[in-house]
């Protein structure tokens, strides 16, 4: 019914082309691209010092960049810094907490900066305090809150103002994995109400855990972007396995599938094709043993973890990461 008037409406969520950014001789951003869909969780994976920060910080006007361009809720980054801010929540890598004030009064203050009005900042105070489990808490100074309760209420403060889009620069890092749990599901919560989370991450797990698309930043420039499945099956290393009851099946399958490199194994009765994983490979597979009415008991598919595909893509995993991030690749292990 809506008359087309020839333009289309500016994309609601994050996108940025060619971002470069230098502190003095150093080259943190080397050009990169990003595409957010509005509602959906998009997770920038790297190391430490990859740039992560520096990104959030440029896309949240709270730094200026080199060069590039980005349109943030369908405003102009350089252009409509004002409305970009007033769309956006941003809740850092070291909270924004007052610890001398209770966690009620962290929470009104920022009611009053965003000027709402004072019956309607309480009541929406109240609302996310209860949501975020911290009404009993409500009156203590948030000096005395662990981690996980000051990271909760960082988020709860950063929603105050209804942003559409959210900034997470590591939301979980540094929490105990009950609370990491905890911080996920008010994430999860989040998208289903139709917020667009930026969320930055050394965390494979978190990654594949809740984003819908992973951007890999290493050495300035985003090395690889998709969902987690589809980086998983860009790396070498998946196969499909399939079990057989008896060798003669078994026999007649690896004589059929000889074309691809089968390796066999006589003692479990089992065959492993190199495959991406993708359901066509996997048809392929099926159809000529369908073909051919050999049965076989069982297939499974392996394709490589996150881990490994960060581990290829920059060349920091377990053995050279730092501290903090080998700590965070070890607990994605359990
Ligand atoms: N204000 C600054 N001045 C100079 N160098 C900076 C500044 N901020 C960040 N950097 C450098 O930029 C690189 C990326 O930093 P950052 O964005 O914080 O990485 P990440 O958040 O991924 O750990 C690091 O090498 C860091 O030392
Ligand atoms: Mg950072």
């Amino acid at each position: 019914m809506t008359a087309t008037t020839g333009l289309t409406a500016p994309p609601k969520g994050i996108t940025a082309q060619g971002l470069r950014k230098s502190y003095g001789e150093k080259v943190v951003l080397d050009g990169i691209d990003l595409q957010v869909s509005e509602g959906t969780v998009f997770a920038l994976l790297g190391p430490n010092g990859a740039g992560k920060t520096t990104t959030v910080q440029i896309l949240s006007t709270l730094i200026s960049h080199d060069d590039g361009q980005a349109r943030i809720a369908g405003h102009d980054l350089d252009q409509e810094p004002d409305a970009v801010r007033q769309s956006i929540g941003v809740t850092g890598q070291f909270a924004a907490v007052d610890g001398l004030l209770t966690a009620e009064e962290n929470m009104l203050l920022i009611a009053d900066l965003l000027h709402l009005d004072r019956a309607e900042g309480k009541r929406r105070v109240a609302e996310l305090l209860e949501r975020f489990d911290l009404t009993d808490v409500a009156q203590k100074n948030a000096s005395n809150f662990s981690g996980g309760m000051r990271r909760k209420l960082d988020l709860a403060m950063t929603l105050v103002g209804r942003p559409s889009i959210i900034f997470l620069d590591e939301p979980t890092t540094g929490l105990d994995p009950r609370s990491r749990r905890v911080m996920w599901d008010s994430i999860r919560d989040l998208v289903a109400a139709g917020t667009t989370i930026f969320l930055t991450t050394q965390y494979l797990e978190e990654a594949d855990q809740l984003a819908d698309r992973i951007a890999v930043l290493d050495g300035g420039k985003i090395v690889a972007e998709g969902t987690a499945d589809e980086l998983k099956r860009r790396m070498p290393g998946g196969h499909i396995r399939l079990r057989f009851n008896d060798m003669q099946h078994m026999n007649a399958a690896a004589h059929r599938l000889a074309l691809s490199t089968v390796t066999r194994d006589d003692e479990s009765l089992s065959l492993q094709i190199p495959s991406d994983g993708s359901i066509p490979a996997l048809r392929a597979v099926l159809d000529v043993l369908e073909g051919s009415g050999i049965h076989a008991e069982a297939l499974t598919v392996h394709t490589p973890d996150l881990d490994d595909v960060f581990l290829a893509l920059t060349g920091q995993g377990r053995k050279t990461a730092t501290t903090d991030s080998a700590t965070a690749v070890k607990e994605t292990q359990r």
